[in-house]
């Protein structure tokens, strides 16, 4: 594989330190940009070239692009945080950039060597490191590494170019409330992925199924909706865009990684904290009415919800269409705090980095 250097031609209009500034005091999630984005383009034949980091703009495509159409798309988001001494860390950038080798494998595209994927996310967040929000806080820089295919033509087949990009956008908390525990429905019939699709895989459609089902849970006062596998309707796969922890006192599990649930990076890194704060924490089958019945006899403590974009947010309430129920007294729990914390005390770098995780700039 080719590895492409990234050429730099940064701005001549950077957004005002001011204007920054305002930003950067109330970012929200994925509503601001940057100054700067990374291309690399891919050709057949020709491989991986043309790598530049140009101001962010609109691109320009022609209305017969293959991913208009086809969807033939995948993306990552992986966090950049500012460390006590000023200086900026990303986190287990291999991971995100492994899993695009996976997604790229699956949607039959190209695969972005791992070292040209860590070297854009750096080549971006260099440039634009006055927009990583201050040590300390709940903020961080979310990079989105994405790749479309830009071949012209209606035939459905996988194409012969594609575009890879880097954008990064400032964020605070997904949800609006912080660590406020979130509601989440159970939906029984609508399913987010099958076996042999392409639920392990990071791409737009994945997404595109679940707003359906994220639509009807908020009819249901919900704030997310939970899938069960897509054969037998019982086995707790994942919400909209998260993975899901339950909490039986010292022990925490999460479903098993059966191909129709994403590996997300938050819920692997989980699984060593958990360790090392002395928890067990197992990989395993949680069935909707185990769920159920096991908060309600007081077995299962706490249920929380994991991913880059939304930490470790609680789940506090439960619904589905026959019961309702409350997670740790619709509270969060002592346990998801506390893996919550040690979490990010190891990204924000106020903890030692025990596992070599921090990608230091
Ligand atoms: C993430 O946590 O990075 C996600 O991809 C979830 C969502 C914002 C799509």
């Amino acid at each position: 594989m080719t590895t492409p250097t990234i050429e730099l031609k940064p701005s001549a209009n950077p957004l005002s330190a001011a204007e920054r500034e305002g930003i950067l005091a109330n970012p929200g999630f994925g509503r601001h940009f940057t100054d700067h984005m990374v291309t690399i383009k891919w050709t057949e034949g020709r491989g991986w070239h043309d790598g530049q980091l140009v101001p962010y703009a609109p691109i320009s495509l022609d209305p017969a692009t293959t991913v208009l159409h086809y969807a033939q798309e995948i993306f990552e988001g992986l966090k950049a945080y500012r460390q006590p001494d000023g200086s900026v860390a990303t986190f287990r950038p291999e991971k995100n950039a492994e899993r695009f080798q996976r997604s790229a494998r699956r949607l039959a595209m190209p695969e972005l060597p791992v070292e040209t994927f860590i070297e854009a996310c750096d080549a971006l967040v260099k440039q634009d490191k006055a927009w990583v929000p201050a040590h300390g806080g709940e903020e961080s820089l979310y990079l989105r590494p994405f790749m479309i295919a830009t071949e012209v033509g209606l035939g459905v087949k996988p194409a012969n170019e594609y575009l890879f990009l880097v954008i990064a956008s400032p964020a605070g908390a997904y949800f609006p409330g912080g660590v406020k525990p979130v509601s989440i429905w159970v939906s029984e019939d609508r399913v987010r992925a099958v076996p042999g699709g392409m639920g392990d895989a990071k791409t737009g459609g994945n997404y595109a199924a679940s707003l359906l089902a994220q639509a009807e849970a908020a009819t249901k006062g919900c704030d997310q909706v939970c899938y069960l596998d897509a054969v037998e309707h019982t086995w707790v796969e994942e919400l909209g865009g998260m993975n899901l922890y339950f909490v039986y006192g010292d022990k925490i599990v999460t479903p098993s990684l059966t191909g129709s649930i994403l590996e997300g990076v938050t819920r692997d890194s989980l699984l060593a904290v958990a360790r090392d704060l002395g928890y067990e924490a197992e990989e395993g089958r949680v069935s909707v009415d185990q769920w159920q019945r096991d908060s309600e006899n007081g077995s299962l403590t706490e249920v929380f919800a994991c991913g880059t974009a939304a930490v470790i947010t609680p789940v506090g309430t439960v619904k589905r269409a026959t019961a309702e129920w409350k997670q740790s007294g619709g509270e969060p729990g002592e346990v998801t705090l506390r893996l919550r914390q040690a979490l990010l005390d190891i990204q924000r770098g106020t903890a030692s980095d025990a596992h070599g995780w921090m990608h230091r700039l």
